[in-house]
């Protein structure tokens, strides 16, 4: 069985005209990388909201099909339970920290589901290592960058051992660098064994990394597969979704008739396309 599975699965908020998803069908394994993109209002933090639970445990509204994740349908089980399979990061950080300070607000996780407390202490420190929440441990959340923000909730969501990290636009509000820092860590995590779904508009720094992409609109999954495939197709141009440049330039190339061995999708790759090109 999949580790996460939605079938036939659509929703509609409470009060709201249309359908926020629509017969979704998605199937993810343990171990991949799944990178969610697409126009805003596409429908992709209401995805992230139906992993863990919140929809429809905590938004409500019409519901049609199943989820299931490790399992158990989300119709029938706590957003607590679920929140130990599937964490998600939120999209608008703030409105996910509730304590005073970044040492508890990694421990509240833990400790509301009554984690040992040497243990709790164990998780606190190798988090404020890995995210490099040293120098941040006694300030307030609200004292805190976006960036420097998302690093904590990050945190407090991996505190609880996941099997899935949801990460809904964890860049969102940060500067390239702090960008490409936490995507660097999303990536590591997933080469130790995290199961991750991400949704992110920066297709240049991620696909490399991604296993799948799917491409959502107007509350459909309209693409599903290899990076290479999706980011290939013209769906891409004809929803607004933005490619990496040297995946454009593959695509022009081809358009004149120059098919390159392989579809780029960094400047790195592009170059050691060139390189060997050169070569021969
Ligand atoms: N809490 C809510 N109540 C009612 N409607 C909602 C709620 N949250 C989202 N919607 C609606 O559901 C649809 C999908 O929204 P969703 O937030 O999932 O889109 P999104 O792809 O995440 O967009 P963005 O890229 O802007 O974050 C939209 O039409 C939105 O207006
Ligand atoms: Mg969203």
């Amino acid at each position: 069985m999949s580790l996460i599975e939605f079938a036939d699965f659509s929703f509609k908020y409470l009060g709201a005209d249309s359908l926020a998803l629509r017969k979704v069908d998605l199937k993810i394994e343990e171990g991949e990388y799944v990178v969610i993109t697409g126009p805003s209002g596409c429908g992709k933090t209401t995805l992230c909201r139906a992993i863990n639970g919140l929809v429809p445990q905590f938004h409500r509204g019409y519901i049609a099909g199943n989820v299931i994740v490790d399992g158990k349908n989300t119709r029938e089980s706590s957003v607590a339970e679920l929140a130990q399979i599937a964490g998600l990061v939120f999209q608008q950080p703030e409105n996910q920290l509730v304590t005073l300070n970044v040492e508890r607000e990694i421990a509240f996780g833990p400790e509301n589901l009554g984690v040992a407390p040497e243990e709790v202490r164990r998780r606190v420190e190798e988090l404020i290592d890995m995210l490099d929440l040293d120098h941040l441990r006694d300030k307030h959340p609200h004292e805190m960058s976006g960036g420097e923000q998302q690093r904590v909730a990050m945190a407090a969501t991996l505190a609880l051992k996941p099997k899935v990290l949801v990460a809904d636009e964890p860049t969102s509000n940060l500067d390239p660098k702090s960008a490409e820092a936490i995507l660097n860590l999303i990536a590591e995590l997933n080469k130790r064994d995290m199961t991750v779904v991400l949704v992110e508009h920066r297709l240049d720094l991620v696909s490399k990394d991604a296993s799948r992409v799917v491409l959502m609109d107007k509350g459909r999954l309209i693409a599903d597969g290899a990076p290479r495939d999706v980011l290939t197709s013209d769906l891409c141009q004809e929803i607004g979704v933005g490619i990496p440049k040297a995946t454009q330039l593959y695509k022009r190339l081809k358009k004149r008739g120059i098919t390159l061995d392989t579809v780029p999708l960094t400047g790195a790759e592009l170059a050691a396309i060139v390189q060997e090109v050169k070569r021969r």
